[in-house]
């Protein structure tokens, strides 16, 4: 089943896609942990995170394999179970960070994965867990990344715990501890540009709440040779080029140095004083302020520096041979600046850099030096006074890291943590003392390494109550004898060709060797070789069968090197230095002290003796770094230089120790809470041991009993694909589960959702109605206590006003007031208005009449002329006929007209009688004539001047108003109307009776023409008028059923007007 894994530079994983379920896991960036065991799933690609989990586990190629399927995906570390092994990427995969470290802060080892940081926090848990010392040992040849992997641990250290109460400069003195050994101990080299050409043990102690609170270091052999001598393309010390290219020009003049590497001998031997990689100048200013941090003062540096420069100087002496080729000094100017920068004599410098003194039967003899012998003397003294000013720096570093607290009680309680980064193991073409004190490290190292794994493997086996079985390794204990066993070992014969009288040589010692360990089985000659291997090696060589390879070592200058001579002359000079540093790196006691210093092997020899006990103390954690290629490029996979590491590391005997048993273990718990998904009966929670639950898992999941073990507290599970096996079925079980996660969760969140909701929506309701019911409350109270009051007032209303009444009474007031607003009267006929509160009837009144007024007003501004006109009119009529005649209540819905007669009507020659005379009326009318009273049709017309009467076209009649004195009519229905005219006139024929349908309307009209409003005399009875000149007639009325108008028998003209309702 093929998966396929999409990986971020970090080496998490951040998606898993599988091929018949497609699923999306959103890992990685954002800090979502990727299991050590679900990268398991990932392993065609990118490999497995443990090599223990390699089926094919005793294959080099499958190792190899391994790492560089990894390496592909940068993916740099790989675990052989607890061990970290490292590939140096050569390129920054910003998995350093800050982010970093808190990522892999507090979690198991397995659940994240495999990284540096995991392998620090691992180990400072254990440390403050456990308060047992730990040791964290980094190994590798040169260039694989140690050092940068102590400085990244020691970073890791100094970010992530907590700073000591007092003192919390600490942390950055081991921090700033690095850049200045570095300077001194570090050059550029073949292999690597920033090679520590020392060992370095470094203590970093913590007190009991796992602060840094002091530390120490341990150095072990310095490459001094390199101060004299350098490789063709390799430097001196760093720290050489750093003051020369960052030094300020006053310091230069006074150390008396010139900014050029290219003047100085010990500089130029590698032919490369400049590497692009190497910033000097920069560096020189970290230098600068590191020295400062780890307490040195101006003075200090400025001696310091003095023995650097007077290193340079010595380079630059020369001498020349006199007659008797004894050396003499030539560069007298050298000279002049070594006496003043290591504060010595002048002239004790230049006999002692010619002379050798000798004492021979208790009296000091001077012997002069040859040109060559001279030489090696003046390089002796550089490579002494360098490597002692190291040794001093070491310790100067090691007072300031001194914990100041040492007295106080949490001292007592601290619990310390030790990095060791050692070279690695060395061949080269030529090999030489280096190489051989180096790769005995290396044995020891390598020895303590199976001893330890071995010994915690077999412990845990027995702590399981598991029953151990051998595991066939090789154990190089045998090489570490042959080295330093003593009288047979290589040291102790070294030693003794270095001690004993006469001509020892280089080559007398190899024949000793020869003599002494021919039948060793890892130890060959030329001599003792068989005839096939003799070619390759030459006769003053030997070879050493390493547990990591063959090595062929030179014998060329080991004695020399291991009794690291410096004349005694030479050494008194510098024991009388006033440098102060020099003054302490050369003691007196030195020269006082008749017995022999060790020999330098014996002396490494037992300082590793010494660190082996160290580490031996402490619980070990292994880093194993691999280098990827020798050209230092990135992404470049070599893979024959792979193998050959891989081989002398040990990782393969490594993983098979750790095979040799069991491929993966776990503890119950762990184990239970990652696969218990796959068992009904254990999911989703155990209630039992985790012992028994892991039990009923496996015996679900069909494991054969060979497979898997049951220990005290692990389960350990023999074979990778057993694993895989499980692995590949919780991926599909995961499937599912995540959809039903999901689900829950949603459903989960939703109803959280809704229960805030809810709540909410409870909440606001509940004030609301609080708000709503205290409104009313209030609403009610106030309701209440008007209530009361207006009881109150009522009750007294007709008393005074006082302040019990003066609220009802203000109410009916008030409310007589704003209720008289919307009662008002509609119009003037309405008479209708609201009873007044009695103190308000005066008001009322006023209010009344002004009401009145104003709708009289209004009404009076809103008529139209023609209107005005009518109701003036019939203003008149009312006056003339209210109350008196029976048919005049019939004429007030009726419309006074304009006149009931049109022009047309008029005959135009009344017209023209007429002349300029307007007619304002004209109404047809019946004329009864005065004496038999027949009843004529005629036109009655009224002009401004006079009442015309009209017989068709001719004028019958014309009364001037003048004459007109008077009008009647009866007070029945009837409407006949007498117009009486001056009787002296004699125009005139008498009085006219006439009849007008619409009696009220003429006369009234008339009456307004004639002025004759008061002249209207309205008759009960009969009405007399003058019917012609001396007689006149009479009209009676009587009240009957219709009107009917005759003469009477008496001559009389008879009326009878019906009766109306009305009256
Ligand atoms: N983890 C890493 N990430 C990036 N670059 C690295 C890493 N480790 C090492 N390097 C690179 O490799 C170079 C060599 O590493 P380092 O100096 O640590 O090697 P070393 O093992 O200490 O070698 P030597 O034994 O010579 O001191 C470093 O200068 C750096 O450029
Ligand atoms: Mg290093």
């Amino acid at each position: 089943m093929a998966l396929q894994v999409e990986l971020i530079p970090t080496g998490e994983i951040i998606r898993v896609v599988h091929p018949y379920r497609p699923c999306k896991l959103a890992l990685g960036s954002d800090g979502v942990r990727v299991t050590m065991e679900s990268a398991l799933t990932a392993r065609d690609r990118v490999g497995v995170q443990d090599f223990v989990l390699l089926e094919n586990f005793t294959s080099e190629a499958a190792f190899i394999e391994n790492l560089r399927r990894r390496f592909r995906e940068n993916l740099i570390y790989t675990y052989i179970g607890p061990v970290l092994v490292s590939v140096n990427p050569y390129r920054d995969l910003q998995i350093y960070s800050r982010q970093h470290m808190e990522r892999y802060r507090g979690v198991s080892f397995y659940e994240v994965p495999p990284h540096l940081f995991a392998v620090a926090d691992t180990v400072y848990r254990a440390l403050r867990t456990e308060r047992r010392d730990q040791a964290v040992m980094i190994s590798g040849e040169s260039g694989a990344g140690k050092t940068e992997a102590t400085k990244r641990l020691l970073q890791f250290y100094a970010e992530t715990c907590p700073a000591p109460e007092r003192g919390g400069a600490v942390r950055d003195r081991l921090l700033q501890s690095n850049p200045v050994l570095e300077a001194f101990g570090n050059a550029k080299t073949l292999r690597n540009d920033n090679s520590s050409r020392f060992g370095k043990y470094m203590d970093v102690q913590f007190d009991f709440k796992g602060a840094p609170v002091g530390g120490h270091i341990l150095s072990y052999l310095l490459e001094k040779s390199r101060v004299v001598h350098q490789n063709h393309g390799e430097r001196n010390f760093h720290i050489f080029y750093q003051l020369l290219e960052g030094g300020e020009e006053e310091m230069l003049r006074r150390l008396g140095l010139e900014r050029n590497p290219q003047s100085y001998l010990y500089l130029v031997k590698g032919q490369c004083a400049k590497v692009s990689s190497i910033n000097d100048k920069s560096d020189w200013k970290v230098v600068r302020k590191a020295l400062t941090v780890i307490d040195f003062t101006e003075d200090e540096v400025e001696d310091l520096l003095s023995i650097v420069a007077s290193v340079l100087h010595l380079g630059n002496t020369h001498f020349a041979a006199d007659e008797e080729s004894n050396a003499q000094v030539t560069t007298e100017n050298q000279l002049k600046y070594l006496t003043r920068l290591l504060g010595v004599e002048g002239s004790t410098l230049r006999e002692a850099l010619t002379h050798r003194k000798i004492i021979a039967k208790g009296e000091e003899l001077l012997s002069p030096l040859n040109l060559e012998q001279a030489a090696y003397a003046r390089d002796a003294l550089s490579k002494a006074i360098y490597s002692r000013t190291f040794t001093w720096l070491v310790g100067k570093i090691n007072r300031s890291l001194a914990s100041k607290d040492a007295e106080s009680p949490s001292w007592r309680s601290t619990t310390v943590l030790g990095l060791l980064d050692i070279y690695g193991f060395e061949v080269f073409q030529h090999n030489s003392f280096e190489q051989f004190c180096i790769n005995y490290c290396n044995e020891k190292l390598q020895q303590l390494f199976i001893e330890l794994t071995l010994k915690s493997e077999q412990e845990e086996y027995e702590a399981e109550g598991i029953a151990w079985e051998p595991v066939q390794y090789f154990n190089n204990k045998i090489i570490c004898d042959l080295v330093e066993e003593k009288f047979k070992g290589i040291i102790s014969i070294l030693d003794e060709e270095c001690l004993r009288p006469g001509e020892a040589t280089d080559l007398t010692f190899l024949e000793k060797l020869e003599e002494t360990i021919k039948h060793h089985p890892h130890f060959l000659t030329h001599k003792l070789a068989d005839q096939r291997t003799r070619k390759s090696l030459d006769r003053g060589e030997f070879r050493l069968l390493h547990y990591a390879g063959e090595v062929t070592y030179n014998v060329t200058g080991f004695l020399d090197k291991n009794n690291d001579l410096l004349f005694r002359n030479l050494k008194e000079t510098m024991c009388s230095s006033k440098n102060p540093i020099m003054s302490q790196c050369f003691d007196r006691s030195e020269l006082i002290d008749k017995k022999r210093p060790e020999t330098v092997a014996t002396q490494f020899k037992m300082s590793l003796l010494q660190l082996v006990e160290i580490l031996k103390s402490k619980e070990p954690a292994y880093i194993r770094c691999i280098k990827p290629n020798d050209a230092k490029q990135p992404s470049r996979f070599d893979e024959v230089l792979i193998r050959h590491q891989v081989k002398y590391l040990g990782l393969m005997e490594n993983l098979r120790v750790r095979r040799a048993g069991f491929a993966y273990r776990r503890k119950y718990e762990a184990f239970l809470q990652r696969y218990k998904s796959l068992c009904p009966e254990t999911w989703p929670t155990w209630a039992g041991r985790p012992q028994d639950g892991v039990a009923v898992l496996v015996r679900h999941l069909g494991y054969k009993p060979e497979e898997y073990k049951m220990g005290r507290t692990k389960i350990f599970i023999r074979f990778p694909k057993t694993l895989f096996a499980t692995e590949d079925a919780l991926e599909v079980r995961r499937q599912s589960l995540a959809t039903k996660i999901q689900a829950a969760w949603r459903g989960f969140h939703w109803r959280q959702k809704f229960l805030r909701v809810k709540h909410s929506a409870i909440c606001i309701q509940s004030w609301w109605r609080g708000t709503l019911g205290r409104r009313k409350a209030a609403k009610r109270k106030w309701a209440a206590e008007t209530i009361r009051r207006l009881i109150h007032g009522f009750i007294l209303r007709h008393a005074p006003r006082c302040p019990e009444n003066a609220f009802f009474l203000d109410h009916v007031r008030t409310s007589f007031l704003l209720n008289l607003r919307r009662q008002l009267p509609r119009n003037v006929l309405d008479t209708s208005w609201p009873t007044p509160p009695p103190a308000l009837r005066e008001a009322s009144e006023l209010l009344r009449e002004l009401c009145l007024k104003n709708m009289v007003w209004k009404y009076c501004r809103s008529i139209s002329p023609e209107w005005k006109q009518q109701l003036q009119q019939k203003a008149v009529a009312s006056e003339i006929f209210k109350g008196k005649k029976d048919n005049y209540p019939q004429s007030v819905p009726r419309l006074f007209i304009s006149t009931r007669l049109g022009a047309d009507e008029i005959s135009s020659k009344v017209l023209q009688a007429l002349g300029s005379e307007p007619i304002q009326y004209a109404v047809p009318v019946v004329k009864y004539d005065r004496k038999g009273y027949k009843p004529r049709s005629r036109q009655l017309l009224l002009t401004p001047n006079a009442v015309v009467i009209v017989e068709d076209a001719k004028v019958k009649q014309r009364i001037d108003y003048a004459n007109l004195t008077g009008i009647s009519v009866s007070s029945l229905s009837d409407s006949l109307f007498v117009l009486h005219v001056q009787r002296e006139d004699n125009k005139q024929k008498g009085d006219v009776v006439l009849q007008s349908d619409h009696v009220i309307e003429t006369l009234t009209k008339m009456a307004l023409s004639a002025d004759r409003v008061n002249n209207i005399n309205i008759n009960q009875g009969s009405i007399t008028f003058a019917g012609g000149p001396g007689r006149d007639g009479i009209i009676d009325f009587t009240p009957g059923s219709e009107l009917l108008i005759t003469k009477a028998k008496n001559g009389h003209l008879a009326v009878v007007a019906p009766r109306l309702n009305s009256r």
